[in-house]
Formats: C-alpha cells, sequence, structure tokens
C-alpha cells in the first residue's frame, strides 16, 4: 500500500446548478442546492484514501461545524487527521460554486482556516512526510508554505507533487523540489509568464528548466500531456462520459496520478490511471460525494479489480 501526505486546504461547498453563471448585476434562479465536503486539500486526500493509499491531510479547520464535518468524512473515509489542526481565530474554509447545466463550475472561496497553514504545520508533520512515499500541495495555502512543505518533504524522502491551482506565484527557490507538477492550460500560461504566442511545448519546455522533473498538463475533455525533463513527452486521451459537474475533478486525476506513480506504475500507466480518476469524479455532483473509489476506476479501465483494491 502507497502512502500519500496531502498539505492544502478543507472547504465545505456551498453548490448551486444553475443555467449559467450570473454576470455583473444580474441574478440568476437556479434549481438545486447542495453541501458537501471540498477544498483541493481535502479532495485529494480523501480521493487518495478511496484509491486505497494511506492517505493523510495537513491543513487548517475552524472550531465549527463545518470543520467537523471535515473531520468526521476524512476520518470515516480512513484519512489519517492527525495533523489537521483546528483554529480557534478563523472560520472554516468555504467555496460558493456555480454548477452550469454543461457540468462546468465557477468557485469563489473564502479561505478561513486555510490561510493559517504555516510552516510550522509543516515542520509538525515531519514524521507523516517521513513515513510517506509522497507528498502532494496544491495553491490554496500560503505559497510560502507551499514552497517549505515541498523542501521538507523532499527532505524526507518524498515525490513531491504539486497541482497549482489556483495559479498563484510561486518563490523561486520552489520550483527545483518539485518532482512532479501539474497545470490546466491557465495556470500554464500564468506560470509560463502570460506569453500568449507560445505553444504548449514551449511553455511546458521553460518549466521543466526551472528544475521540475516532470508536467502534466491537463486539457478537460481532450485528455493531456506530460512532459518529462530531458525531452520526452506524450499525450494522454480523456474518458467519455457524461460530465455533470467537473468540481473536483483535477483533484482525483492529480490524487490517481500521485497513487498510480507511487505503485510504482510507469508514466503512461499512471496518466490513464490518472484520466479515469478525472473523469469518473465529473458524473456526480460535488466534490467529495464525486471522488472515486479504486474499484470504480479499475472497472471504467476495463481491468479486474485486484484483492488488494476491493472495498
Ligand atoms: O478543486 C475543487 C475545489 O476547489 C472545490 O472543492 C472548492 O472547495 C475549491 O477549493
Amino acid at each position: 500500500m502507497s502512502s500519500v501526505a496531502v498539505a492544502g486546504s478543507l472547504n465545505i461547498d456551498l453548490v448551486i446548478r444553475a443555467p449559467h453563471c450570473p454576470q455583473k448585476g444580474e441574478t440568476v434562479v437556479g434549481s438545486t442546492f447542495g453541501m458537501a465536503g471540498g477544498g483541493k486539500g481535502s479532495n485529494q486526500a480523501l480521493a487518495a484514501a478511496r484509491l486505497s493509499a494511506k492517505s493523510h491531510i495537513i491543513g487548517c479547520i475552524g472550531s465549527d461545524d463545518f470543520g467537523r464535518k471535515l473531520k468526521n468524512v476524512l476520518t470515516e473515509n480512513g484519512v489519517d487527521c492527525s495533523q489537521l489542526h483546528t483554529m480557534k481565530n478563523a472560520p472554516t474554509g468555504t467555496a460558493v460554486i456555480t454548477v452550469t447545466d454543461d457540468g462546468n463550475n465557477s468557485v469563489i472561496i473564502s479561505q478561513g482556516a486555510n490561510s493559517l497553514l504555516d510552516d510550522d504545520a509543516m515542520m509538525k508533520a515531519a514524521d507523516v512526510f517521513e513515513s510517506s512515499d509522497a507528498a502532494l500541495f496544491q495553491m490554496e495555502s500560503p505559497a510560502k508554505t507551499v514552497a517549505a512543505g515541498l523542501k521538507l518533504s523532499r527532505r524526507h524522502g518524498c515525490k513531491t507533487f504539486l497541482s497549482a491551482e489556483p495559479p498563484f506565484s510561486l518563490p523561486a527557490e520552489a520550483w527545483e523540489n518539485i518532482d512532479y507538477l501539474i497545470l490546466n492550460e491557465r495556470a500554464l500560461s500564468f506560470y509560463a509568464g502570460r506569453k500568449q504566442h507560445k505553444s504548449v511545448e514551449e511553455m511546458a519546455n521553460e518549466i521543466l528548466m526551472r528544475g521540475v522533473k516532470c508536467l502534466a498538463v491537463t486539457q478537460s475533455a481532450k485528455g493531456g500531456m506530460i512532459f518529462v525533463k530531458g525531452g520526452d513527452h506524450f499525450s494522454f486521451d480523456a474518458f467519455n462520459i457524461r460530465a455533470v459537474d467537473n468540481t473536483g475533478a483535477r483533484d482525483a486525476f492529480c490524487a490517481g496520478f500521485c497513487v498510480g506513480l507511487c505503485e510504482g506504475m510507469p508514466l503512461k500507466r499512471a496518466a490513464k490511471f490518472a484520466s479515469a480518476c478525472g473523469a469518473l469524479a465529473c458524473t456526480k455532483i460535488g466534490a467529495h460525494p464525486s471522488m472515486p473509489w479504486r474499484h470504480q476506476v479499475s472497472a471504467l479501465l476495463g481491468e479486474a479489480a485486484d484483492d488488494e483494491y476491493e472495498l
């Protein structure tokens, strides 16, 4: 069994379905409302556990009902919450999400306690990093903390993964501590310096020059591309599914990619496995509810579920 430490955000997502997202000054009459666990860190930790990894969350919640709900769901799903800190001076993070009829979403987050995840929390998690095969970060935590976590987890022998969403500037020294970077096309142009006329390949190569070992660019329904330092690159396909809500799909992809590589899958196989995880996450409304289980991924890949993975 692989072991993954996920450091990042936990939110309660407030989700309304609507025909379209409101324009400035517009009120849109939506349809269903739902509330579910979310936040990129907690989605990835939950997905890693459902994919049969030993999963740990390193993060901050408020001392409130939202925080307790998130901790309960993660614990029930087997995520180790020993490094989940309850803060007295900030509420649990919240996301307000509009999901449109074509399955796309727009999100506003109130960071709350997520903004308090600091270097000290990374230091306290040293034992978790020491016992984990990989550490996975996102950008809903302070960039300085992400940089410190990447450095520390690498020092403790973890493969390091950064899902750099939403895109914010990273301290320059952080790049060389990233083994696997996962970006969508919007984040790719942000980190490559918004060079409009450059191809995906050119932007990817610029990022690899900063010291990143492998870059995965996700392209939604088109699948994506993997670029490896030294020149190799290949494309992977998306699965053909009927998307009802893509919230959390990239989190499921990241968890799948990380778990696959920690289990020793070759890069192409890990990309296909991750793509199946992302596709399954689009088939249900809500982030936590849609994080896929291992047997569902095996079924989509047309494989018999290995005994080890039966849940
Ligand atoms: O990646 C999806 C997540 O982004 C949602 O669950 C929401 O909380 C935001 O953090």
